[in-house]
């Protein structure tokens, strides 16, 4: 049986990264695959990589990361996984810390500094980005946002062997009551109105990114 990990590198278990990983997992269910998610937050010591280059020495096996904190047994499961799914808020125009952190950990070390062999990663992994985020597709272009993920999104997939699927998730709803917050550069009614009409179609296209990724 195929096995698939979704990544949730927000700190909210219960909201839009989640919840769209939540239907990445069914997908992958429904098509017949084991599919679970590993809430980065929840992990209590993982940190990102430290620079030890003990995964680039010739006199140690390549590919495994030589740090051992919470993230280790992540680690190995993804090695042992079919496809992964990395599922982001964007922070400050980029992945979350922990997703950084982790992202670090599992590329860097199956990555090696040699044109012949660039990756060790053990197989060829499908894999796929999910991003959410406040912006609207318009302030995505207008940042240069696609050039900026796509550097990582490159790594991914020259490290895994197989290009990532990317969904983007635009002008998510972050609060339940925006009139409690401090946040006038939104329209809380406005965002409420666009996941209404948006958000399903969004766990659709997850969905299908779940069950593609274990059907390929
Ligand atoms: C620390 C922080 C920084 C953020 N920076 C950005 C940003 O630069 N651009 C953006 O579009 N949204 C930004 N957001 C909004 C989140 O990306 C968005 O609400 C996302 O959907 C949250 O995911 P979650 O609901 O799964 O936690 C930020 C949120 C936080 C908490």
């Amino acid at each position: 049986m195929k096995k698939l990990i979704a990544i949730n590198g927000s700190p909210r278990r219960n909201w839009n990264t989640a919840e769209l990983l939540n239907h990445a997992v069914n997908g992958a269910r429904d098509a017949g695959a084991d599919a679970e998610i590993v809430h980065l937050y929840a992990l209590k010591n993982f940190k990102g990589c430290t620079s030890c280059f003990a995964c680039k020495l010739k006199t140690r096996p390549h590919g495994t990361c030589a740090m051992k904190d919470d993230l280790s047994p992540v680690l190995e499961k993804i090695s042992a996984a079919d496809a992964v799914i990395f599922g982001s808020p964007i922070y400050f125009m980029n992945l979350s810390a922990g997703m950084l952190a982790f992202l670090e950990r599992l590329l860097f070390s199956n990555y090696i500094y040699s044109d012949e062999v660039p990756t060790v990663f053990p197989k060829k992994m499908p894999n796929a980005f999910i991003y959410t985020m406040n912006m609207t597709p318009r302030h995505f272009d207008q940042f240069g946002m696609s050039a900026r993920l796509g550097m990582m999104e490159v790594f991914a997939g020259k490290i895994l062997g197989v290009a990532p699927k990317i969904l983007r998730v635009y002008d998510t709803v972050q609060f339940k009551d925006y009139s409690r917050y401090e946040s006038s550069i939104f329209d809380g009614d406005a965002k409420l109105a666009h996941r209404e009409a948006h958000f399903a179609e969004d766990c659709a296209n997850a969905y299908d990114i779940g069950r593609t990724l274990v059907t390929q």
